[in-house]
């Protein structure tokens, strides 16, 4: 697959010093979704925000679809929708005449019958006529989708789409990511939640302190570093670990308190009886049972181990 977008070498330091990006080079492909993952002040803004000409970089080169970012600025914009993290609305305008002043400013042919379709798939429908600052915060949310839509871009971004965002809208949401991939738009989109990049996306770029630190297809970073357990609290501490649990791969802590199970896939999960019946049949009591999957944090600290 070509790349609709190639980033070489971007730098950016902001005009108080600090560099917020170190020579990023990425190439997004046509028709993908990318997910951005990384902390807060990782970059990821900053990067969005380069691409779609919003801020300057410092150094290197955005081709969006060969268009030069900076020296083609109309070309490689018109290709871009953004929704941006902030909420930036005109308070007074109506919500159907800033879809068609949006599409507008992009030199597209006014088509009515698609903005009407855009509203509808946005449950927004009902609230064509009213003005911006007469929304609920979710509403408004879902207006900043539209307008980004509205002179319908190959490529779309979305910035913290569900930062702080109801459990309708980020269904909503992912509903019309769903359909604008099939339509072939390119999407990226930033989060801090590990969830949504594996719910979501083809690849992951794992962003950090300005720089992309790993990039490669879902399924292979959370093989490699989604990792899920399982985390057994005793009722009485073991002196030892059975020679049946070890044998089934079960770790114990050193106080003997607790006893851990690394699942290598999902598919893994089905053997939970199983595993709970091996440690049952050794006469050991279980007091709580917890799973969880590794953080964003755990992932920075796996990334650092492994690198040493
Ligand atoms: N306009 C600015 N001036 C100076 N520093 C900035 C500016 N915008 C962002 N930064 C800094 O750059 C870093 C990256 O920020 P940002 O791109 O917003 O990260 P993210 O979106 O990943 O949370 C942070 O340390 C942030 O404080
Ligand atoms: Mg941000």
């Amino acid at each position: 697959m070509s790349a609709i977008i190639q980033i070489q070498n971007v730098s950016k330091t902001y005009n108080n010093g600090h560099q917020a990006l170190h020579s990023i080079n990425l190439d997004i492909k046509k028709g993908e979704i990318l997910s951005l993952l990384g902390p807060n002040g990782a970059g990821k803004t900053t990067l969005i925000s380069i691409i779609c000409g919003l801020v300057n970089k410092s150094s290197g080169s955005i081709l969006i679809d060969n268009f030069d970012n900076t020296t083609h600025y109309r070309q490689a914009r018109e290709k871009i929708g953004l929704v941006p993290q902030e909420l930036h609305l005109g308070m007074f305008d109506k919500v159907w005449n800033t879809l068609r002043y949006s599409r507008g400013l992009f030199g597209k042919k006014a088509d009515d019958a698609y903005l009407d379709q855009l509203l509808k798939d946005l449950s927004l429908h009902d609230k064509k006529n009213e003005e911006m600052r007469n929304l609920s915060g979710g509403m408004k949310r879902r207006v900043l989708i539209a307008k980004a839509l509205a002179h319908q871009p190959e490529i779309l971004f979305l910035d913290e789409p569900t930062a702080g965002v109801d459990v309708e809208l980020r269904k909503d949401m992912w509903q019309i990511v769903d359909k604008l991939r099939q339509s072939g738009v390119t999407i990226i989109l930033t989060t801090h939640y590990i969830e949504e990049a594996e719910a979501i996306a083809d690849r992951v770029g794992v962003i950090n302190q300005g720089k992309i630190i790993l990039l490669d297809e879902t399924k292979a970073i959370m093989k490699r570093l989604g990792k899920k357990h399982m985390h057994l609290e005793l009722q009485t501490p073991l002196s030892q670990l059975p020679d049946t649990l070890k044998a089934l791969n079960f770790e114990m802590s050193e106080d003997g308190a607790s006893l851990y199970y690394h699942f290598k896939n999902q598919k893994e999960y089905a053997n939970i009886p199983k595993l709970l019946k091996a440690v049952t049949d050794c006469d050991i009591l279980i007091n709580e049972l917890h799973t969880s999957k590794s953080s964003l944090e755990d992932i920075f600290v796996n990334l650092v181990t492994n690198e040493k």
